[in-house]
């Protein structure tokens, strides 16, 4: 067993070294963000000005029926840009809904892709974006920077503030025929141009206002205590975690706060620039199996695993969780006091530290499709299987 976690650990240390080597240390590309009250008629100017006659909005259902699509868009010039609709992408975007996205842009000869939604949109709108110009399999794209150099211009509007991917290279798409969740990156992926715009957000549910915050806490959390020291990672995952102590609160209280909706908006637009630079860690890959096996919210697993992952780091993390504690103001600068100060933030916004979905025999193969994935991420260590089913025993409702 030693000896196993030894040559893991060499394997670990092996992979960091060659991202260093082939990724280097700089930020990985330009894009540009708009934020604030009503940065989408920004956005809306660029795309007339980059001169796109026909671009393919990508959104979803609700968001068409409750308005706020309409009113991303207000600003389109519709005498010099056509707007064409697929409003089919769904919670855990498939193949098959990219691929009738791709249709539909195809048929109206489109020049580039809006996404207007959550992470869903944004990562369906990416796929989208890049099998426009490319005619072979998507599914011969998935891996670390497997995706086409081209793709058409992406721009995005986010209306959660939370899963980053706005400012990310990276699409998450599920594989229609065994559905498992397939991850997808390249620089083509990386939108041109984003608008933070706090006032499509004034109507998210608390549920999922709090759920997607966590998922740009976590995002912040393992961008920053990670090993990898490249680009922007610290000072951006820094204002991600700041960010989401200051504003989420008062997000809760106020749904309808703009200066409050724009400062989660930041903050999970930072954590998306942090993550974009040197990835998630062992939260993420332990959630990732929640989510594949009972569709618990990925934002919702991160909370629950977050407090867990990073107590059994111990000093691995410490001297990190020590400076997040520092940072955001807590009278103890401890890596105890920032684990507590995240409980106490999860239960205030309603969300749970254990699940009655969690079974506790699908556990220890939980455990090791954890450790697969986490063995892409440049945690502040490895941990081993005992610890992975630790950490899922320890959220499990069913004692
Ligand atoms: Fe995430």
């Amino acid at each position: 067993m030693a000896a196993a976690y030894r040559l893991r650990q060499l394997k670990w240390r092996f992979k960091l070294r060659l991202a260093q080597w082939l990724l280097g240390d700089k930020a990985t590309a330009p894009h540009f963000a708009w934020a604030g009250s009503g940065s989408s008629t920004q956005l809306c100017a660029r795309i007339a000005e980059s001169g796109h006659e026909n671009i393919l909005v990508v959104t979803d259902k609700p968001l068409r029926e409750l308005g706020i699509m309409d009113r991303a868009l207000a600003s389109i010039n519709l005498q010099t840009t056509n707007v064409h609709v697929f409003d089919g992408v769904e919670p855990d975007p498939t193949f098959s809904q990219a691929a009738e996205g791709t249709a539909l842009f195809k048929a109206h000869n489109c020049s580039a892709v809006l996404a207007v939604g959550g992470g869903s949109s944004m990562d369906a709108a990416k796929i989208i974006a890049l099998a426009a110009v490319n005619d072979d399999d998507p599914r011969g794209w998935v891996g670390l920077n497997k995706a086409p150099e081209k793709g058409v211009p992406i721009y995005a509007i986010p209306t959660t503030a939370g899963t980053g991917s706005e400012a990310t290279m990276g699409a998450v798409i599920t594989d229609d025929t065994d559905h498992s969740k397939q991850i997808i990156s390249g620089l083509a992926l990386l939108p041109r141009a984003v608008a933070l715009d706090p006032e499509l957000m004034l109507s998210l549910p608390p549920g999922i206002t709090a759920a997607t915050g966590l998922d740009a806490l976590t995002h912040g959390i393992e961008a920053y205590i990670g090993i990898w020291e490249r680009g922007s990672r610290s000072e951006t995952a820094l204002m991600a975690v700041k960010g989401v102590f200051r504003w989420l609160p008062q997000v809760m209280a106020e749904p309808h706060n703009l200066r409050a909706r724009e400062g989660m908006a930041l903050a999970a637009y930072y954590g998306g620039v942090a993550i974009n630079q040197v990835n998630v860690g062992n939260v993420h890959a332990i959630a990732h199996q929640l989510g594949a096996r009972y569709g618990i919210p990925h934002g919702v697993a991160n909370a629950m695993v977050l407090t867990e992952v990073l107590a059994i780091y111990g000093s691995a993390a410490a001297p990190k969780l020590e400076a997040l504690a520092s940072a955001i103001g807590l009278p103890e600068a401890t890596a105890d006091s920032f684990i507590e100060a995240i409980g106490a933030l999860r239960a205030s916004v309603g969300l749970p530290s254990e699940h009655e979905a969690i079974l506790r025999h699908d556990i220890p193969a939980m455990a090791e499709a954890a450790i697969v994935e986490s063995d892409d991420y440049f945690s502040p260590r490895l941990l081993t299987v005992d610890e992975m089913s630790t950490i899922l025993t320890s959220i499990c409702a069913a004692h």
